[in-house]
């Protein structure tokens, strides 16, 4: 058996660890007789592997008492219609606007989506810049009081990542929600869920497979849904059944578990961080070494998960693509709307993966430049 070094941006590639382990737990799971694919939501064995995976996300994040941890199902792209549908019903005044912050495709997606259900403001947009750097938050336009606002944490896209939490108080919004898109780079390091109301994202990279969205969301935020919201997605009704009012994604919900009990027998997430750092600092490093090779994004947000790169000749590109392939360096073409080359490395990507990258982009460029 051969494990190939995959750089998908998601779903992406898990600790090998987590598969044999799921591998081995199969056919039975610690003796009941089945696999978790098959087991009861409400049976008390898989009861307690959601009990488990809640905990240990819990403990990880720091996640603080007055916040609520749900699995869910529909991806990011359905909370993006999920969050205004939860969040703008409470408003005695009708208030309908909602704050948008623009940094990227998912960000573009997030607006577009919320604009069927309210008025969208956008803060600010870096898309004349062709989504290439941050806008800080004197350059913020925010809105006199918006329902909340939106920004994602870390663009998979185009490898823009924020390294700091804007501050709504300081710019005159205390009470409003910061909801955070955190998809692509949830546990790669410590985060202070205080300082949001919402943060979301689907599993498929840091957490575990396709099918299971995490929501953290604040205790007071519970309960402002619009009367339109769909039961099963009324983030109040599925914390008040514990994510089991209707049936949870339960096999996502077991492996995002053991993707858990991984990271913390790995050190938590300042071991993760110390490793993502390594990763990138190694990849950004040999880039900005060489003229065979660049990247676009500015340097102050450069993703440690998602580094998009380009030859310095377009014409390259398939060939880049098959030598890389060849050696076991999977998955490494840029998005299309961004075009040349994405590494993803995100934590299940070992530091001995970016350098055969970083040792297959140096072959490349002496055979090529
Ligand atoms: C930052 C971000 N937001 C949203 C999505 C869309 O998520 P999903 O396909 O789970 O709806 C993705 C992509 O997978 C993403 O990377």
């Amino acid at each position: 058996m051969t494990r190939a070094f995959n750089f998908s941006a998601g779903p992406a590639a898990l600790p090998a660890e987590v598969l044999a382990r799921a591998a081995e737990e199969m056919l039975d799971w610690h003796g009941a007789g089945m696999s978790v694919m098959e087991m009861s939501h409400r049976g008390k064995e898989f009861m307690s592997i959601l009990a488990q995976a809640q905990a240990d996300l819990r403990e990880l994040l720091a996640v603080p008492e007055n916040y609520r941890i749900l699995f869910m199902q529909g991806g990011a792209l359905a909370e993006n219609a999920l969050i205004p549908m939860n969040l703008l019903g409470a408003r005695a005044d009708g208030q309908r606007t909602a704050d948008y912050v623009v940094t990227g495709s998912w960000s573009v997606k997030s607006q577009k989506e919320a604009r069927k259900y309210c008025e969208v403001n956008i803060a600010a947009s870096t898309e004349d810049e062709k989504f290439t750097r941050l806008p800080s938050m004197a350059e913020w336009k925010l809105s006199k009081d918006p329902a909340y606002v939106h920004i994602c944490t870390n663009e998979t896209i185009h490898g823009v990542e924020y390294f700091w939490t804007p501050d709504l108080a300081a710019a005159g919004l205390p009470d409003t929600p910061l909801v955070a898109d955190v998809s692509s780079h949830i546990l790669s390091r410590p985060m202070d869920v205080s300082k949001f109301g919402v943060m979301y994202g689907g599993a498929q990279k840091n957490i575990g497979p396709s099918g299971l969205t995490v929501v953290i969301v604040r205790d007071d935020l519970l309960g402002r849904a619009l009367p339109i919201t769909p039961s099963a997605f009324d983030w109040k009704i599925v914390a008040e059944n514990d994510s089991m009012y209707n049936t949870p994604p339960t096999y996502a919900i077991y492996i995002a578990g053991l993707v858990f009990q991984w990271i913390k027998r790995q050190g938590g997430l300042a071991a993760m961080e110390a490793q993502n750092k390594a990763k990138a600092e190694l990849l950004y490093g040999y880039l900005d070494g060489s003229d065979f090779y660049r990247t676009s994004v500015a340097a102050d947000c450069r993703s440690r998960m998602n580094v998009p790169f380009f030859l310095h000749d377009d014409a390259l590109n398939e060939t880049f693509l098959a030598g890389a392939r060849e050696r076991g360096l999977l998955q490494l073409k840029g998005h299309k709307s961004v075009g040349g080359m994405r590494a993803s490395i995100y934590n299940a990507m070992p530091l001995a993966g970016v350098q055969a990258l970083v040792d297959y982009l140096r072959e490349f460029e002496r055979s090529h430049g």
